[in-house]
């Protein structure tokens, strides 16, 4: 599967920030049964790359990738640790070159018509615009649409349910992402149930 093809299976990528590696499964669990299967841990705590190769092989159902993915040896370890995608805030020469090299599914994040532009030269036409909040929001979505005709986004930063339906109502949006849909709350009482139904919400959010 290439990244639109993973983006395509739900219109919401949950982004998850664990930092115990027990609460993995049952949260991954929770997340592909209220019906969104695309899993981004982020590589921002000791437990990611555990937990990572966990879910990827006691929850085959999620399709796990790795986010915040800064530089090419991040891009190896989860390669190694089983991530199927990466997704980064940001793009650098060298992870470009090493996500070609690998053959990974990438998800590069961009504020910028510049960046969107120096990566679609790269061939990457799906992209992470992030934060998407702070960086203009749905104004800037709608406003290069027609410059960027051929490049769709996953917003991602500062979205959440309030907001999730009318970004996925954009042309150019292809899935957002956010951590609305874990509360660190829920997580840390371990409220599946919580997470499931907040999960079946932005399961059914309808895309353009
Ligand atoms: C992040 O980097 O933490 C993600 O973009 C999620 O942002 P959010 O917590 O605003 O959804």
């Amino acid at each position: 599967m290439d990244i639109a093809a993973i983006a395509a299976l739900a219109p919401v990528i949950p982004v998850l920030t664990i930092d115990r590696l027990e609460i993995a499964v049952p949260l991954a669990r929770a997340l592909v049964k209220g019906g969104l299967p695309v899993l981004e841990i982020t590589l921002r705590t000791d437990a990611a790359l555990d937990a990572m190769r966990t879910v990827a092989a006691e929850v085959p159902e999620a399709v796990v990738g790795a986010g915040t993915v800064l530089n090419p040896m991040q891009l190896q370890q989860a390669h190694m640790a089983g991530a199927r995608f990466a997704v980064s805030p940001g793009c650098t020469s060298d992870l470009a070159a090493g996500v070609a090299a690998m053959d990974m599914p990438f998800l590069p994040g961009v504020q910028t018509v510049s960046e969107a532009m120096t990566l679609a030269d790269r061939g990457f036409h799906l992209l992470k615009f992030f934060p998407a909040g702070a960086a203009g929001g749905m104004g800037w979505l709608k406003a290069v649409a027609a410059p960027l005709s051929g490049l769709r986004f996953c917003p991602t930063g500062g979205v959440d349910e309030s907001t999730a339906a009318s970004f996925l109502a954009l042309a150019n949006v292809a899935c957002v992402g956010g951590s609305w849909v874990a509360p660190q709350q829920a997580v840390s009482a371990g409220d599946w149930r919580r997470v499931e139904r907040l999960a079946a919400a932005a399961a059914s959010l309808k895309r353009s």
